[in-house]
């Protein structure tokens, strides 16, 4: 599945009711009757598998610290970036494909104070312009699999790493053979637009000039953690309504279950890797 699917991106249930995250914040900011802090809102602004414990992974194992320039790929509605910001005062650009999402980050930073760490890049990695910056550091969570061309990024990306840089992604693998039909629904319900077996994965950095520090199958991990996720959603799924509305709520029950579906029925995996240039 190489090649850039028809589908937009907004086709995918988990995109398509983004004035959830709002909703969202402000009912927990109401309950609590204050601001919330960013551990507390990280089950809303955390579109990744096992929330801020997979950034303070990410801080860990590539060395980010004060001061550093960070490039976050795909960085949605800026949790993961405002969490790094606050945590290690680097300095992040945040790049995200979807304007909504990237005007919600940039109203969540501001309300966070991180405005000064934080740049909110409404673009497509592809395409931006970075002109000459080099970045200390690169993270991505639960992006890559979405851009196509993974050549073309990978090579933008050998470019914009610091010759002693480290990058860090988590990421899904295709981990069965599927018919072009199933190919088609995770293109449209997935918006899979990269999604190749893990041989294939860990070849293609190869062949882009990168070395693979570190790789951890995450499939076991990211089943039990969908799993408690889809079955908390269900429990609290009244609770949803009452916040949002039954269509938002019923968008995220369809992509909580399609996400743990895929897992469990070991259709993608997932990993977590750290990889620096091979010169
Ligand atoms: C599953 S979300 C994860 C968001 C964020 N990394 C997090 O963990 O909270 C993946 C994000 O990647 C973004 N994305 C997809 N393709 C992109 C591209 N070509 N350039 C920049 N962002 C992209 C999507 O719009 C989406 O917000």
């Amino acid at each position: 599945m190489k090649k850039s699917n028809m589908f937009k991106i907004e086709e995918m249930n988990l995109y398509k009711t983004t004035d959830r995250f709002l909703n969202n914040y402000k009912h927990l900011k109401k309950s609590l009757k204050r601001a919330p802090t960013l551990e507390e809102i990280s089950d809303i602004d955390q579109l990744h598998y096992n929330g801020i414990e997979a950034v303070n992974e990410a801080i860990l194992k590539t060395k980010i610290k004060e001061n550093n320039i960070v490039l976050d790929i795909g960085s949605g509605i800026g949790g993961p970036a405002r969490y790094l910001a606050n945590k290690t005062n680097s300095i992040i650009y945040a790049v995200e494909l979807q304007k909504s999402l990237n005007d919600i980050a940039s109203e969540l930073t501001n309300n966070y104070k991180l405005e000064k760490n934080i740049f909110h890049i409404n673009a497509d990695i592809l395409k931006y312009n970075f002109n000459k910056i080099k970045f200390n550091n690169i993270v991505s969570w639960l992006a890559l699999y979405h851009i196509p061309k993974r050549d073309e990024l990978l090579k933008i990306l050998y470019n914009l790493l610091e010759n002693k840089g480290y990058i860090y992604v988590e990421d899904f693998y295709l981990k069965k053979n599927i018919t072009n039909n199933e190919k088609k629904l995770l293109a449209k319900n997935f918006h899979a637009n990269h999604l190749v077996p893990l041989k294939t994965y860990k070849e293609e950095l190869k062949n882009n000039k990168f070395y693979l520090l570190d790789c951890l199958d995450m499939s076991a991990d990211w089943t039990k953690f969908t799993q408690d996720r889809l079955l908390n959603f269900k429990k609290n799924y009244v609770k949803h309504i009452q916040i949002n509305n039954k269509n938002t709520a019923d968008n995220i029950l369809k992509f909580y279950s399609l996400a743990h579906d895929l897992l469990s029925k070991n259709i993608v995996g997932g990993i977590r890797y750290i990889i620096k240039k091979n010169i």
